[in-house]
C-alpha cells in the first residue's frame, strides 16, 4: 500500500506541474499576442489613454457577460471589498496606463527590459518604505538588474525619456499594487478570475474621466479617421485583440496565483518578459546593439538570482519581499 501512496503521490505532483505548466504557456502567448497588437495599435494610432482604457473596458464586458450568462460564478462581494480594492485599483490604472504610454514611445522590447527591474523596486520600496531588511545576497541581486537595465537605456539606439519613465512608474506602480493586495484582501475570498474582474472594473471607472481629460474624444475621432484610411477595417481588429488579449493573460495570470506561490509566479513573469522581448524584436526588425543586449540578459539574468536569493530567504521561513511579488 505504501508503493500506491507514493505512486498516487507522483501521479498527483505530475499532474499538478502539468496544470502549471498550461497555466504558464497560456500566460506568456496571450502576453505575446497582447504585446504585438498592442504596439500595431499604438504605432497607427498613437493614443495610450485610450487604448489602455479599451483594454479595461474589453475585460470588464467579457466578464459580466460571463456572469450574467453563468459560465463564471458571480462573486459576492461587500462594500469592504471594495473598499479595500481601490488602492489596488489606484496602483494597477497608474501601472498599465503608463507602460502603454511607454509602449507608445519606445520599443516594446524596452519597455519590458525596464520592466524587468521590477524586483529591485520591490527591494527598495520595502527597504526604504516599509522598513523590512533582507539578507545580503538579495541586495546583492540589485546590482546585476540595475546595472543590466542601465546598460540596456544608455545603450538603447531609440531611446525616450517618457518611454523610459513610463517603464519606471509602472514598476512602482506595480509594486505599490501588490503590497496593498497582499495587506488589504487577506481573508477575501473571491477567486483568482473574479478578483481581476472586479480590479478591471474599478480601474475603467478611475482611468476613464483621465483618459477623456488628457487625450479626448476629438483626438480619438482625428486619430481613428487616419488609421483606419492608413490601415483599413483590420484596424478594428487590432483594437480588438489587444483589448480582449490584455484581459485575457491578465486573468490567466491571475488564475495561476491560485495555483502556485508567489516566488513562482514572479520566475514565471521573467519569462514571460523574456518572450515579449525576443518576439517583439523579430516581429517589429528592433534594432539591437551587442551591448544593449548584454544589459537585457544581465537584467534578466539579475531577476533570477534575486528569484534564487528569494528562496533561500524563504526556506529560513523569513517570507517577505518575495511575497510582495505576487498581486494577490
Ligand atoms: C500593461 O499595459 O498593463 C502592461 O503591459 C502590463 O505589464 P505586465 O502585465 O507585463 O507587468
Amino acid at each position: 500500500p505504501i508503493e500506491i501512496n507514493v505512486d498516487e503521490k507522483a501521479g498527483v505532483e505530475a499532474a499538478q506541474r502539468v496544470k502549471i505548466g498550461l497555466y504558464f504557456a497560456t500566460w506568456w502567448a496571450l502576453n505575446v499576442v497582447f504585446n504585438i497588437y498592442n504596439k500595431k495599435v499604438l504605432n497607427a494610432f498613437p493614443y495610450p489613454w485610450l487604448t489602455s482604457t479599451l483594454s479595461l473596458a474589453a475585460g470588464s464586458l467579457m466578464m459580466l457577460i460571463s456572469w450574467a450568462i453563468r459560465i463564471a460564478d458571480t462573486p459576492k462581494v461587500s462594500l469592504e471589498f471594495w473598499k479595500a480594492l481601490l488602492p489596488v485599483a489606484v496602483a494597477h490604472t497608474i501601472g498599465h496606463v503608463a507602460a502603454t504610454v511607454s509602449m507608445s514611445k519606445v520599443a516594446v522590447s524596452f519597455t519590458h527590459i525596464i520592466k524587468s527591474g521590477e524586483p529591485a523596486f520591490s527591494v527598495l520600496v520595502s527597504r526604504f518604505l516599509l522598513g523590512d531588511t533582507f539578507p545580503i545576497p538579495v541586495y546583492l541581486s540589485l546590482l546585476p538588474i540595475i546595472g543590466g537595465c542601465a546598460l540596456a537605456a544608455v545603450t538603447e539606439l531609440n531611446f525616450n525619456m517618457t518611454g523610459f519613465m513610463g517603464a519606471m512608474i509602472s514598476n512602482l506602480a506595480f509594486v505599490f499594487r501588490n503590497i496593498f493586495s497582499k495587506k488589504g484582501m487577506k481573508g477575501m475570498s473571491v477567486s483568482g478570475m473574479n478578483y481581476y474582474a472586479c480590479l478591471s472594473m474599478l480601474s475603467l471607472v478611475l482611468l476613464t474621466p483621465f483618459a477623456i481629460a488628457v487625450e479626448g474624444p476629438q483626438m480619438w475621432a482625428a486619430g481613428w479617421q487616419t488609421a483606419m484610411s492608413q490601415i483599413g477595417p483590420n484596424f478594428v481588429w487590432w483594437i480588438a485583440a489587444q483589448s480582449i488579449f490584455y484581459h485575457l493573460y491578465n486573468q490567466v495570470s491571475y488564475m495561476s496565483l491560485d495555483q502556485i506561490s508567489p516566488l513562482t509566479f514572479s520566475v514565471g513573469n521573467t519569462m514571460k518578459r523574456i518572450s515579449v522581448i525576443v518576439s517583439s524584436i523579430i516581429i517589429f526588425h528592433t534594432p539591437v546593439q551587442p551591448v544593449n543586449a548584454l544589459g537585457a540578459a544581465i537584467a534578466i539574468l539579475g531577476t533570477f538570482i534575486y528569484s534564487q536569493s528569494c528562496y533561500n530567504f524563504e526556506a529560513g521561513n523569513k517570507l517577505m519581499l518575495c511575497t510582495i511579488e505576487d498581486g494577490s
